[in-house]
């Protein structure tokens, strides 16, 4: 007869063990939406507004100076349904090879939105994540540097092989204001691999992650995604020496700053110059960090994270401007991402699916060190198909006033996905 004690410990290492496990797979259930279902009319029934003009725009940037918000996009309903290497879509190289998107400035006031024409720019513009950060030697709100991943197929391959995509990044110069974008270089490492957003730290000192290790469709990529201990991407930070080289390759020097991180994503700026956000995307988390002390050189420190419902894709950061004391403070971080990620190797490639949408505000919980989190906006895909940028922008309480009860607090929540029609915005409660 076996010993009860042993049978009795036995049992609670495999309930403990099940609980473990169980408790991973229910949060990649959640996170990926298989437990998530919209049935027909479950879209966004808030007035939703469409700004023209404005097709398939990953990112979006926030310019409080200017009060504009900034975006790339294809401008165009084939592209990204054929080539884009982020989703490991190589389709069609010679598409993309005579495609060219545009940087693009969106007015909250007219809800309209501007193409920026280009100077001393020609060839390929497919379009991901930027960065807009101020021209620091022109009075501040002047002018503002574009940082821009560009997704450009590789036209060099020898005998077929080698990367499909010989992605890069593309250096602007804006005056506010004008119509134009002045484009400075661009920039190639072989660091940069997978490129999929920017965070500029100054006008030289610049960081991307890399989305995934395996570039091309497979069971590796599949692990990849949905495996949180597949931590195999990495940010790589570039140094310019200058601004106007005339080669991509020229005057630079990359460095890993954090690596063996899970599915790196979107890339933001935080409360402090210090603070960087970068999201693990299919695990769905917000990680928060700080980079290294005086001027680029050093790794990122991780010193937080936020989970959340969702798959996570560009965070930003809100700062309230009308706050008046803490607990009047509606400052936080937004994130976008698709809420049906489960579904998406069969909708990507289909001009005509929805893919469901989540936008979650994260915001400090007050006299703790936890994170609240709360669901600003949902929608099937009638309304916004994908979701990988959402910005908010203040409406200002006092004239606002009539629009809700002392107290409430207003703002317009922009949000746009990869492959959305248009950008969309709804006035939301904070
Ligand atoms: C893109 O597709 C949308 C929705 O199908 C359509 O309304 C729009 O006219 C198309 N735009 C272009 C430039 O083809
Ligand atoms: C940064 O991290 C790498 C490992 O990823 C390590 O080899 C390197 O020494 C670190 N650099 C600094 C300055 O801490
Ligand atoms: C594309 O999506 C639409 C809408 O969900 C669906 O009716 C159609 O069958 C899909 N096409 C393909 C080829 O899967």
């Amino acid at each position: 007869m076996k010993n009860p004690v042993f049978v009795l410990i036995g049992a609670q290492v495999v309930l403990y063990l099940l609980y473990i496990v169980g408790s991973g797979v229910y949060r990649t259930l959640t996170v990926v939406g298989a437990l998530r279902r919209y049935p027909d009319g479950a879209f966004a029934k808030d007035e939703v507004i469409a700004i023209p003009d404005s097709i398939h725009c990953e990112d979006l940037h926030y310019h409080p100076q200017s009060g504009t918000i900034f975006t790339a996009c294809e401008d165009n309903n084939e592209t990204r349904f054929k080539w884009f290497p982020p989703l490991a879509n190589l389709d069609h190289p010679e598409l993309a090879a005579r495609s060219q998107g545009s940087l693009h400035v969106v007015d909250p006031k007219t809800m309209l939105s501007q193409r920026l024409e280009f100077e001393n720019f020609q060839g390929p513009f497919i379009t991901h994540g930027i960065d807009v950060i101020p021209d620091s030697e022109l009075p501040d709100g002047e002018a503002v540097y574009i940082f821009a991943v560009n997704h450009v197929p590789n036209t060099k391959l020898s005998d077929g092989k080698g990367p499909r995509a010989r992605s890069q990044l593309e250096v602007f110069h804006h005056i506010i204001g004008s119509s134009s974008a002045k484009h400075l270089r661009s920039i190639w490492h072989p660091l940069i691999r997978t490129p999929n957003d920017i965070f500029a730290a100054s006008a030289t000192s610049v960081y991307i992650t890399n989305d995934h290790y395996y570039s091309e469709h497979g069971p590796m990529r599949a692990i990849e995604d949905f495996y949180g201990g597949a931590k195999w991407t990495d940010v790589v930070h570039i140094q310019l020496d200058s601004l106007a080289a005339a080669e991509p390759t020229a005057g630079l020097t990359a460095t890993v700053a954090l690596d063996k991180t899970h599915n790196n994503n979107g890339l933001g700026h935080g409360r402090s110059e210090r603070e960087i956000l970068i999201s693990d995307c299919s695990g769905g988390v917000l990680r928060i960090g700080q980079l290294p002390a005086g001027s680029g050189s050093g790794n990122i420190t991780l010193v937080d994270s936020v989970k959340v419902d969702s798959i996570v894709d560009n965070p930003s950061y809100f700062a309230d401007p009308y706050a008046s004391n803490p607990a009047d403070d509606r400052s936080g971080f937004v994130v976008a991402g698709l809420s049906r990620a489960i579904d998406f190797s069969k909708t990507m490639r289909n001009a005509t699916a929805k893919d469901p949408v989540m936008v979650t505000y994260i915001k400090p919980s007050l006299g703790s060190d936890n994170w609240e989190t709360r669901v600003l906006f949902e929608d099937d895909g009638t309304k916004l198909r994908t979701a990988s940028a959402a910005v908010l922008v203040p409406l200002d309480p006092a004239a606002d006033s009539a629009d809700g009860a002392a107290g409430t607090r207003k703002a317009w929540l922009f949000v746009t996905g990869f492959m959305s029609t248009s950008i969309v915005a709804v006035k939301v409660d904070l």
